[in-house]
């Protein structure tokens, strides 16, 4: 297991997972196009994003399937459960990160905190978890429960952590008498194998969640469509970690299209927003948008059907749509605007080859001098 990075000037990538056959990029065409979600297909997947450098996989998650436009067309769908899955992709590769989402509402502590020491000490060091709090009604409908309000689920995943951060590092059984959770005892072994315990991530992007973020985890995912948003969640997080005293590193999310020709991207981007699926686009988000504050932002000015078709196209994240070369220059500048220590990649055509036109811009960087491959490196994540 090696060290965490303490002081890094490089770039490194996460790779967005698929957790359906589209994500994010609602086209038929790209469903179609999509490998099947079958074990052989996602453990290729997995070994070809090792073998091109990224440095870590996350896998999103939610419970409740009630999109059924979207369901039917594999948009967002089918999803395996992302810890059980996680524990397929270590068994597959060699040193990648693999971050798994678990939600804190609807469960207990000692759950996560025995699956996660379970999927840190098997892959030795290399899992990570995003924390989310859940953002849908039909969620918490699901597991029986009433829908807690925003604010409070991340007052809630506050206690969760602080029992579940207890439970993997003291060795003496722990008494916790909280306000939303009680806790008492130790899980048995093995415990995790990062120190001081495994790499915690979280996507909130209000004033909550960045809150939660600055004083729990490791990284904050930030969801934003131009540079300048992304800066500004910088900023915010700058404020918060000066307050806290916690070291977390900024990681915009985006999707990716590279192709070898001048503007052959561009034009299979507009192509698959030409098949793009407005029902299930509608569906997804009326999930999102209705529960998001941050997603809702970015089409504060848009009528509905504008909204759809931007929320459907990729449009609340970043876009890498170009040749290698113009990749990499847009990356720069990312790197410089908003001093972001990773980059979340989603590749809506996602297949091992469509992994492998990331190669070439990871050889630009390197010459840049912003980037090295993982295994090289004296450090994780
Ligand atoms: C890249 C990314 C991935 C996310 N993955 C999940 C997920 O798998 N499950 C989930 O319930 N929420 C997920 N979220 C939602 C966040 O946890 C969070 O609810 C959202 O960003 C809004 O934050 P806020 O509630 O602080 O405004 C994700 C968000 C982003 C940007």
């Amino acid at each position: 297991m090696k060290p965490r990075a303490t002081e890094s000037h490089e770039l490194h990538f996460g790779y967005f997972f698929p957790s359906g056959k589209t994500n994010f990029l609602y086209s038929d065409e790209a469903a179609r196009r999509a490998p099947e979600m079958t074990k052989d297909n996602l453990l290729a997947l997995a070994q070809a994003a090792e073998a091109v450098g990224f440095d870590s996989l996350f896998i999103a998650d939610n419970w409740s399937g009630h999109q059924r436009a979207a369901e039917l067309a594999g948009h967002q769908s089918p999803a395996f459960h992302a810890p059980m899955l996680a524990m397929a992709l270590f068994a597959a590769t060699q040193h990648i990160g693999v971050i798994s989402t678990f939600h804190t509402t609807h469960h207990k502590p000692a759950h996560i905190a025995r699956m996660g020491a379970t999927l840190d000490a098997f892959s030795e060091g290399r899992w990570g978890w995003n924390v989310v709090t859940g953002f849908s009604a039909d969620e918490a409908a699901l597991f029986g429960e009433s829908f807690i309000e925003h604010d409070e689920r991340y007052r809630m995943a506050a206690e969760f952590v602080d029992i579940v951060t207890a439970l993997w590092t003291e060795h003496e059984p722990i008494d916790v008498e909280g306000k939303y959770y009680r806790a008492r005892g130790r899980i048995k072994l093995p415990r995790p194998s990062q120190d001081p315990y495994p790499y915690l991530v979280s996507a909130g992007a209000s004033p909550a969640g960045t809150d939660f973020a600055s004083r729990y985890c490791d990284q904050l995912v930030a969801l934003g469509n131009t540079v300048d948003v992304v800066s500004d969640t910088g900023h915010r997080l700058s404020d918060l970690t000066a307050q806290s005293g916690r070291d977390v590193g900024l990681c915009p999310f985006s999707m990716a299209i590279i192709r070898e020709g001048e503007g052959e991207a561009e034009e299979l981007y507009h192509r698959l927003l030409e098949t793009l699926n407005v029902e299930a686009t509608k569906e997804i988000a009326a999930d999102v948008l209705g529960s998001i504050e941050s997603s809702r932002a970015m089409y504060d000015k848009m009528g509905e059907e504008q909204a759809t078709r931007a929320f459907g196209g990729a449009g609340s994240m970043l876009n890498f749509i170009g040749t290698a070369e113009q990749v990499t220059e847009q990356l720069l500048e990312v790197k410089s605007a908003t001093d972001a220590s990773t980059v979340l990649i989603n590749f809506p055509l996602w297949s091992p080859d469509e992994l492998k036109t990331f190669s070439p811009v990871l050889d630009h960087l390197r010459e840049a001098g912003v980037w090295t491959p993982p295994e090289s490196r004296d450090y994780s994540w």
